[in-house]
């Protein structure tokens, strides 16, 4: 199986924990995406759409001329978001075909780095574009990540967290890479931004870490990771308000398919 992405969609909290990744890094995602095809009259494809705050934001940018194709494993969150503008599609980005030289922009964040398949799937993002089209991926390195204060209890539940959905496929340090992928396929113009927070424990952006640990924890004590009483540790970490952390870095790779300007 090339994709096996461990958060479930349908999960009670999953909204709230995607707020938490809209609250830390949609500032810095629309600033790159304004400086990198996301213009009026604009052709966008937004994969692995999640809680939808990009979509709707690029659905402004384009504009009645323009269009996006919202994309995931699972678009519930953004199926409300269809109109004349958005088209919403369920596609599994290693698997499911996507419309060929289409896009003067391509974006996916925090996606790519959970699959086993993210060779094929940048393959696929890569056709996606038009001539002159912009590739923006953003992918973490969790080289940066870690709690202040940073106990053995919170090393050993952040540990287990990672090793779990490696297990499953993801790479902690895609973001590190990234890059290179792009300039790999082709691509000109081929460059990297990368931005990092630190957070105290009542900013929105820390639903992200404290649900991530919520939906995983029974998962990391079935794979002999953790123990109950670990998880009841951290959990009790958690719910204090003394604690911050510095997040992983998010890398925006981004790249143009060589051949015209769309805009010219
Ligand atoms: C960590 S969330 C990020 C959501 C959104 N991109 C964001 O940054 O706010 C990952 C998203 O990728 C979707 N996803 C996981 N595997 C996928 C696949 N193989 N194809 C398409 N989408 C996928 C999930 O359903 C989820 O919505």
């Amino acid at each position: 199986m090339t994709s096996k992405y461990l958060y479930d969609q349908g999960w009670s909290e999953e909204r709230a924990r995607l707020a938490g990744i809209e609250a830390m890094w949609d500032v810095g995602t629309r600033d790159v995406l304004a400086r990198h095809g996301a213009q009026p009259g604009a052709a966008a494809l937004e994969v692995g759409a999640g809680g939808g705050s990009v979509v709707a934001w690029l659905a402004e940018q384009v504009g009645p001329r323009g269009r996006v194709l919202a994309t995931d494993l699972d678009p519930r969150f953004v199926e409300p978001l269809a109109s004349d503008v958005v088209e919403v599609r369920r596609a599994d980005v290693v698997e499911d075909e996507l419309p060929v030289g289409e896009f003067d922009v391509v974006h996916t964040r925090l996606v790519l780095e959970h699959l086993s398949g993210r060779d094929a799937a940048l393959d696929r993002l890569v056709r996606a574009l038009k001539p002159g089209g912009w590739l923006v991926v953003e992918d973490y390195d969790w080289t940066s990540f870690g709690f202040d204060p940073d106990g053995e209890v919170e090393s050993r539940a952040a540990n287990a967290v990672v090793a779990l959905m490696t297990q499953a496929g993801f790479d902690a340090t895609f973001g590190r890479r990234v890059v290179s992928e792009l300039a790999a396929r082709g691509l000109t113009d081929v460059h990297g931004e990368a931005r990092a927070l630190v957070i105290d424990s009542g900013h929105p952006g820390s639903a992200f870490f404290t649900l991530s640990f919520d939906q995983l924890a029974p998962a990391t004590v079935q794979a002999g990771l953790l123990t109950d009483a670990d998880v009841t540790a951290m959990r009790g970490r958690l719910q204090a308000d003394d604690w911050h952390v510095f997040t992983p870095t998010v890398v925006a790779a981004l790249g143009r398919k060589p051949g015209a300007d769309p805009a010219e």
